[in-house]
């Protein structure tokens, strides 16, 4: 069992690189499965989220193979339509993405609900409706998602609620089917443009991915690809939390400084400077902050995926914040664990009320999800004493070798493997 051992307290200075986007690169490599020829992916992310799906497309019999640490080649001519089984749907919300792209190649798939970070009710209905529309129909069966189509057919689809998930696989399942495909209410993040720039490099016919109405007009067959994936803007973000929290000087590089800006205003009007380069960022803490209200939005809102670490941040400004979640319902499950660190945070609904303290106290402490760990993380490092930070697996889904990059800006954080009291137990008893 993992966990981080943080020191806290320290300034940080230097520079980080960020990685490849998590949520553009979990998309961009199933939609490889729509190819004809072999697509080289390259700023890959060294993240578990891509190793499961890389393990799911070999297990399904792409050939697979990296051509060095950030790079991979998928050639997915001999790939067969293979159910995807739950033990890897579990594991990740984007495995839902199978469903899109499989359809899309075979007019049939087969998947297991998808898991990920546990936020709350996350349906799929949003998917299916858009699947239906193309002229496929599904089932839900023991757990297993089934679509087949005899064709696909282009049409023009609202979605109800603007969905991340939905717009992707909408894109990937239009991309191979016939006529032009009109998808209204579609969501415009960063990862949603660069899936659709993803195809485009393939020969895809796919205008306004960014904006609110994108067009897909089917074509037969992908050519291959090299394609970069875009930098992760939620792990810039992170760093720009933990700049911010520490009271540091940090240059965050490989970043594009649109894609921050919802998250470098907030900062700024909390009292952190931010300086903006052509592909990098300067956050400069300043010593006292004031609260503010943060409410998440679709982008180019704020995003949710920022606010537990903005969060985190604002339990040690002055006066009071007010954090209002709209995009998922219970988005707050990291609440008790700074709670333990003496954060003054009262939650009602989906709206959080931080009265800053003086300072956190370092404490045991769990990653209840993703971004829940990386708050967690951004708490310790500037909190007095040490924090232990357990179910680190969860960070370790979305944040290339986090405690790596933290240390080489100067921070006391070390990943110590300890047994788990659970299991040793029940080992003992075994021998007795
Ligand atoms: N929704 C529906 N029906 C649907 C789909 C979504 O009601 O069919 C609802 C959800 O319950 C939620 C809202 O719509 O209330 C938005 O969900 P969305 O579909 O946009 O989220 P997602 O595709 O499941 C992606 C990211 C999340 C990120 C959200 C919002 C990936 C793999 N995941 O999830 O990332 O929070 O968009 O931006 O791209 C993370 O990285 O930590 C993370 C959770």
């Amino acid at each position: 069992m993992e966990k981080y051992v943080i020191r806290g307290g320290k300034k940080l200075s230097g520079e980080v690189v960020i990685s490849g986007a998590k949520n553009a690169v979990v998309a961009i490599l199933p939609a490889t499965i729509l190819s004809d020829e072999p697509c080289i992916v390259e700023n890959l992310p060294n993240i578990s989220d891509v190793t499961i799906i890389l393990q799911i497309l070999s297990e399904m019999g792409a050939k697979v193979r990296m051509i060095n640490k950030t790079t991979v080649e998928i050639d997915p001519r001999t790939l067969q339509n293979v159910p995807v089984p739950y033990e890897k749907a579990k594991l990740m919300r984007a495995s839902s993405y199978f469903l899109g792209t499989l359809l899309g190649r075979f007019h049939e798939a087969h998947v297991s609900m998808p898991g990920g970070c546990n936020l709350g009710d996350r349906p799929i209905d949003q998917h299916l409706k858009c699947f239906a529309a193309l002229g496929a129909t599904y089932n839900i069966d023991g757990g297993m998602v089934n679509l087949t189509a005899d064709t696909l057919i282009g049409n023009q689809i609202f979605f109800d609620k603007n969905s991340v998930g939905a717009t992707i696989n909408g894109i990937m399942a239009a991309t191979k089917a016939d006529g032009l495909t009109i998808i209204e209410n579609a969501a415009k993040e960063p990862h949603v443009v660069d899936l659709a720039n993803f195809l485009n490099s393939m020969g895809a016919d796919i205008i306004g991915a960014g904006t609110d109405v994108i067009k897909i007009r089917g074509v037969k067959s992908l050519h291959g690809t090299t394609y970069s994936v875009i930098p992760d803007q939620i792990e810039a973000g992170t760093f720009m939390t933990v700049a911010a929290a520490t009271r540091s000087n940090i240059l965050i590089r490989n970043v594009i400084p649109k894609h921050l800006e919802p998250i470098t205003r907030k900062l700024v009007k909390i009292g952190v400077q931010v300086e903006q380069y052509d592909d990098a960022v300067r956050v400069i803490g300043g010593e006292d902050y004031t609260g503010t209200t943060v409410k998440t939005q679709p982008h180019p809102g704020f995003p949710t995926d920022m606010q537990p670490q903005m969060a985190a941040v604002l339990t040690c400004s002055k006066g009071a914040s007010m954090v209002t979640e709209s995009i998922f319902d219970n988005r707050f499950r990291y609440v008790d664990e700074l709670r333990r660190m003496g954060a003054n945070i009262s939650v009602e609904g989906r709206v959080a009320v931080i009265e800053g303290v003086e300072r956190l106290k370092g404490a045991p402490v769990k990653a209840t999800d993703l971004r829940a760990g990386a708050a967690l993380i951004v708490a310790a490092l500037s909190a007095e004493g040490v924090t232990e930070i357990y179910d680190i697996f969860h960070v370790e889904r979305g944040y290339e070798n986090m405690e790596e990059k933290l240390r080489a800006l100067g921070a006391d954080i070390r990943k110590v493997d300890e047994p788990d009291p659970v299991a040793a137990e029940h080992t003992a008893r075994k021998a007795i």
